[in-house]
C-alpha cells in the first residue's frame, strides 16, 4: 500500500476508535494526517503518538457547519489541500420504540448524516477545484436494511449511503474518487461494553487496514467480513414478509446485546 506518501488524510472521529487507528495506519504509510473530533483531549493523545511525523489537530462538533469549515481550513493551512476524507465521527446509540425519542433519532441523523454532510462540504470546494481528491465514508451493514432497536441509526446509515450512491456517478468525472465503507460490528469504545462473542466483532487494527487497503484501491464500496455481509444483503433483497421473519428470528439473539446500547 504505497498510495499514501505525503497525501493529506483528513479524518473526522479521530479520537477514539476506528478514525484514531486510520489515523496511526495512514500516517505509517506515509500519510500526512489532518484530525477532527470534538474530543480535543483524544486528539492531543493522538498527536503524542505521531512524534514528529506531520500532523495537525482541530477540535470541533461536525454538527456545526460553520466550526468544519473553519476546522478543514485551519487544518488545510497547516498540512496542506485535503487530498483524502475519511467521514468517521459518528454516534451508536439504541433507540427503541418503547421509548421513541424524537431528539435521540434526530441526535443520529445530525452527526452521522449531516456530519458528513458537512464535513464534505469543508473539503469539496478545494477538491473540485484541484480536480483531484477521495470522498471515503464510514457507514455500516446496518444501512442495509431497518433493525430493531436500532432505528436511528440504520436510518442514518441508510441515509448515508444513498448520499454517496449519488456523488458516485456525479464526482468521478471530476476527478474525485468515492468510498462508502460498511462493516460490521468491530471493537471499538462504541462497542467494547457490548460483550459481542468473539466470532460477531472484528478487532478495529484488522478492520483499519481492510479500509485502508479499499481507499487505497480506490474500491467505490466495500462491505466486510463477508460472514455477515451475505445475510444483510440476503435480508435487504428478500421479499419483504420473508426478511421481516428472518430479521425477527436471527436477530432476536442479537437483542441482549444491542439493550446495552
Ligand atoms: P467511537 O465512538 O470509538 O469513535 C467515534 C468518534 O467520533 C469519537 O472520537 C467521537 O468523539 C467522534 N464524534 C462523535 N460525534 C461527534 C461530533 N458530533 N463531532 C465530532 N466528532 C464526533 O466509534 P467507532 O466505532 O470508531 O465508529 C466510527 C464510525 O464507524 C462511526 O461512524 C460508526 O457508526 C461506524 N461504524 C462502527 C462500527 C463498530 O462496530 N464500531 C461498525 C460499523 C460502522
Amino acid at each position: 500500500m504505497t498510495d499514501f506518501r505525503d497525501k493529506v488524510a483528513l479524518i473526522t472521529g479521530a479520537a477514539s476508535g476506528i478514525g484514531r487507528q486510520l489515523a496511526l495506519q495512514l500516517a505509517a504509510h506515509g500519510a500526512k494526517v489532518a484530525a477532527l473530533d470534538r474530543q480535543d483531549d483524544g486528539l492531543q493523545k493522538l498527536g503524542a503518538e505521531f512524534a514528529g511525523r506531520p500532523f495537525a489537530r482541530a477540535a470541533a462538533d461536525v454538527t456545526d457547519l460553520a466550526a468544519v469549515r473553519a476546522a478543514a481550513r485551519e487544518l488545510e493551512a497547516q498540512l496542506g489541500p485535503t487530498d483524502l476524507l475519511i467521514a468517521a465521527a459518528g454516534i451508536g446509540r439504541k433507540t427503541p420504540s418503547d421509548d421513541f425519542s424524537a431528539e435521540e433519532i434526530n441526535a443520529h441523523i445530525q452527526v452521522n448524516l449531516m456530519g458528513v454532510v458537512n464535513s464534505i462540504d469543508s473539503v469539496l470546494p478545494g477538491m473540485k477545484q484541484r480536480r483531484r481528491g477521495h470522498l471515503a465514508v464510514l457507514s455500516s451493514v446496518a444501512s442495509y436494511r431497518g433493525l430493531p432497536l436500532l432505528a436511528g441509526y440504520c436510518a442514518s446509515k441508510a441515509g448515508v449511503n444513498a448520499l454517496f450512491d449519488a456523488l458516485r456517478i456525479e464526482l468521478p468525472p471530476l476527478g474525485i474518487d468515492v468510498t462508502t465503507i460498511c462493516p460490521s460490528w468491530i471493537r471499538t469504545p462504541m462497542t467494547a461494553h457490548l460483550n459481542l462473542p468473539a466470532n460477531e466483532i472484528m478487532e478495529v487494527d484488522k478492520a483499519a487496514a481492510i479500509i485502508l487497503d479499499a481507499i487505497a484501491r480506490r474500491r467505490p464500496f466495500i462491505a466486510f467480513p463477508a460472514s455477515k455481509v451475505w445475510q444483510l444483503r440476503l435480508l435487504r433483497h428478500l421479499p419483504r414478509w420473508w426478511s421481516d421473519w428472518l430479521t425477527r428470528r436471527h436477530l432476536a439473539r442479537l437483542r441482549k446485546y444491542i439493550v446495552e446500547m
